[in-house]
């Protein structure tokens, strides 16, 4: 579709500045065109105002319904007068074409020099059609499935006009408490790293019509939020920041992420937005990151908050200084930059820096070459829901489902001739599937466990409720209540089991119970629900409890107890369907957790590559209290990370080293011999750990270094190899940068953090 022409001047403007004779060709841009790009940029920039310069750097959210008359008064008008005068460079929480096309159009044929507004939304795990939540996907450990699920919310949303998502999510996050653990893929540094770069490369694509601009999230530190609280201190220190947090960061980097985003927390006592050693010293300088940053949304004002800044024009000051290249949402850019400039305070070699960044970026997606490159209302129609998107996000949905508990034959379920009793309020739920962070989807939109069950016509369904989870009807910006007191539904649930083979229940958390400010103190079923499992229990053990949570929760008692436990997340649009084929044994599950579910909170933050201590805890001594240890709980997880079934059975051979020893440039390789030694075809994540045993600062107990997802046919062997070299046993040292230290290894490969098949070797330098 092209636009028209000869209203859009700026090709002219290009064309003068450049001294060409076809503006049309000259502002074609390609991703593969660097320095034509700059070159542009160099042009544009050099007829821009100090004004349309901070303009550029300035974010609303959308604040006009385009349907109506344009505003009059109050912010929204004065944010209408500022997009005409060119002074908006972004919006976000705009989307569907119509709106998306009447604000660029604005953009484009009103300012003086016709700069496309680039549109952002949170497309976080889709837009109508939804995936599978982040954390969800990555126990998947199938970085081809995540990327296509990236690709299908990209090219959904983009249909709709968006050009750029708030996501990947990629905070190592090891604390339950925090909500947004949903958002990114669990505790591991590694896992998460592949997983960013696969989530970059799926938005991003080749940066066509079907695709969006990454935006690598939040940096740095946010899922630290002491105890777990969402937007509270992020206290670590800088041998954590460099080894744990920071790598996932730096793989979306080089996985070629356009946009990164800062964060709402402070670290080391300086808020993340004005952050220099982060933004400029890392990000910028060590990295040669070429993209922008945005705030987090109004982050640069809640420097006041902090009690960093006095106020919003020094917190204004403290941000640009720092490398945030957009100010979402707090209008401090808008309302003092220009000032701040002129007195010297911001030099504009500094805001010429960030809106270079930031013209860069559109014309490295094609806004100039076309700024309704996304508005186009029949490809919409024609994209938005489609067959195919649903196929896409029930595979990776089925891939996502992680069985933690298979006892008495239970599952899969047979196909004829069984009573099935299912039950729980969240089984005949079609809204809590979509999960968090789900903003473009409609509710009820999910296909629920129930309508799931029911399209296996062979057996006999009956449905009792039991508990409500929550109370009233759950909004995304209202806190959810918990039901903690209604069991009037208990007698029915009862009675339903009594009558059945088998009874599985569907319990957990709404999906509107995780995600951002949704962090909690207790972690157990929430509300009535352990009591409501209990008491079926009773009267009818044979239970397959399936899991609907956004985050690890804590389940002893059914660990213990229950004989078949099923982690199905909040698994999007096609959830029932995905759980469905799984209990029927249609899908035989391969997930594997990416994140500790520990025994209590009290043990929180756990994950399973802590470090050691002088006085570690793995071989309890029982003789003595003064090692590292609770006196009323187990240092063991109740399921550890990495952990996950399968309807088939895998068994380890010994693992076998190549060499004992590699020096510099050097490398080995780690086999395994995995046997599938039963009568389903199935596919293990095979894991690589190691262990460093000494170093120049303390290491981990254990670090995921690598794995396989492969299929193993029943019956058969297959053998897996890993290489070791110098990049596998690097770490940030003593000496402030990364580097192999020599020195002696332990290497375990087994189906999960827990495994003790081990062999050991040496690095010498
Ligand atoms: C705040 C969240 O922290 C961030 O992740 C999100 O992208 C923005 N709001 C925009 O909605």
């Amino acid at each position: 579709m092209k636009y028209n022409l000869p209203k859009y001047i700026l090709p002219a403007l290009l064309a003068i500045a450049f001294g060409c004779s076809t503006a049309k060709q000259d502002i074609t841009s390609s991703p593969k065109n660097k320095t034509s790009i700059d070159r542009k940029v160099d042009s544009l920039l050099s007829l821009m105002t100090l004004e349309e310069k901070v303009g550029q750097m300035n974010q609303y959210n959308g604040f006009w319904n385009v349907t109506g008359p344009a505003p009059k008064d109050g912010s929204a008008a004065k944010k209408y007068e500022h997009l005409k005068k060119g002074w908006v460079g972004s919006m976000l929480n705009v989307k569907g074409v119509k709106d998306v096309k009447a604000l660029q159009k604005i953009a484009v044929e009103e300012t003086r020099l016709h700069i496309p507004v680039i549109f952002g939304y949170d497309v976080i795990h889709g837009y109508k059609t939804i995936s599978p939540i982040p954390l969800a996907e990555a126990a998947s450990w199938d970085l081809e499935a995540i990327q296509r699920s990236a690709e299908i919310a990209a090219a959904e949303s983009a249909a709709s006009g968006l050009n750029w998502t708030f996501a990947p999510m990629v905070d190592v996050s090891r604390d339950a408490r925090w909500g947004r653990v949903m958002e990114g893929a669990g505790e591991d540094t590694y896992l998460n790293s592949v997983i960013a770069a696969a989530r970059v490369k799926g938005f991003q694509g080749n940066l066509g019509e079907f695709s969006l601009a990454a935006c690598v999230k939040h940096f740095a530190g946010y899922s630290f939020a002491e105890a777990g609280k969402d937007y509270s201190t992020a206290d670590m220190n800088r041998n954590t920041l460099h080894n744990v947090i920071l790598p996932p960061f730096k793989a979306a980097a080089d996985a070629g992420a356009l946009t990164f985003m800062n964060s709402f927390n402070d670290i080391d006592g300086i808020p993340a937005t004005g952050n220099t050693y982060l933004q400029r010293d890392i990000l910028k300088k060590e990295w040669n990151f070429e993209g922008f940053v945005v705030s987090d949304w109004g982050s640069m004002g809640e420097m006041v908050g902090h009690g960093y800044a006095k106020d919003l024009k020094q917190a204004a000051e403290m941000a640009a200084n720092a490398g945030s290249d957009m100010d979402m949402e707090s209008s401090g850019y808008i309302e003092h930059l220009s000032a701040l400039v002129r007195e010297g305070k911001v030099s504009e070699d500094k805001i010429n820096d960030a809106v270079r960044r930031i013209l860069k970026v559109k014309f490295q997606l094609g806004l100039f070459d076309n700024p309704y490159k996304y508005c186009d209302e029949a490809r919409e129609a024609a994209t938005v829901g489609k067959k195919e998107f649903h196929d896409g996000v029930l595979d990776v949905a089925k891939k996502s489902i992680v069985l933690l508990k298979n006892e008495k034959n239970l599952l899969p379920l047979k196909k004829q001739g069984q009573k099935i009793a299912v039950i729980g309020a969240l089984a005949n739920d079609k809204t809590s599937p979509l999960g968090s962070w789900r903003i473009g989807a409609d509710d009820n939109t999910a296909v629920s466990v129930l309508e799931g069950l029911r399209e296996y016509k062979g057996n006999q369904l009956t449905y009792a409720k039991g508990a409500d989870v929550v109370l009233g009807n759950p909004q995304f910006v209202v806190e959810t209540k918990i039901n903690t007191t209604d069991k009037s539904g208990f007698a029915e649930a009862i009675a339903t089991a009594k009558s059945a083979d088998v009874v599985i229940m569907v319990l957990g958390e709404h999906g509107l119970q995780t995600g951002e400010g949704r962090s909690r103190a207790e972690l157990g079923l929430p509300g009535v629900q352990q009591e409501l499992l209990e008491a079926v229990y009773k009267a009818n053990p044979n239970v397959v409890l399936v899991l609907t949570n956004g985050r690890p929760l804590i389940i002893p008692w059914a660990a213990q107890n229950v004989p078949a436990i099923v982690e199905a997340w909040h698994l999007g649009t096609e959830s029932g369907h995905a759980i469905a084929q799984v209990l029927y044994g249609d899908y035989n599950p391969s997930g594997k957790l990416p994140m500790t579910f520990p025994r209590a909170v009290g043990q929180l933050p756990m994950y399973y590559n802590h470090k050691s201590t002088g006085r570690p805890g793995g071989d309890a001594p029982t003789e003595s209290v003064f090692w590292s240890h609770y006196g009323d709980i187990d240092n063991s997880p109740v399921y550890p990370f990495g952990y996950g079934l399968s309807y088939s059975k895998f068994e380890y051979g010994k693992v076998k080293l190549s060499a004992g020893s590699f020096g510099k440039n050097g490398k080995i390789t780690v086999s395994v011999d995995v046997k599938n030694n039963s009568t389903v075809d199935g596919k293990e994540v095979v894991q690589l750990y190691i262990r460093d045993l000494f170093g120049s600062v303390t290491r981990p107990v254990k670090e995921l270094k690598g794995f396989e997802l492969t299929e193993i046919k029943a019956g058969q062997t297959k053998t897996v190899t890993f290489t070791i070299d110098e990049k596998t046993i690097e770490f940030y040292t003593a000496n402030n940068k990364w580097e192999a230290e020599a020195g002696d290894f332990k290497i375990f490969v087994g189906g999960d953090s827990a495994t003790k098949n081990e062999a050991s070797f040496t690095f010498t330098k």
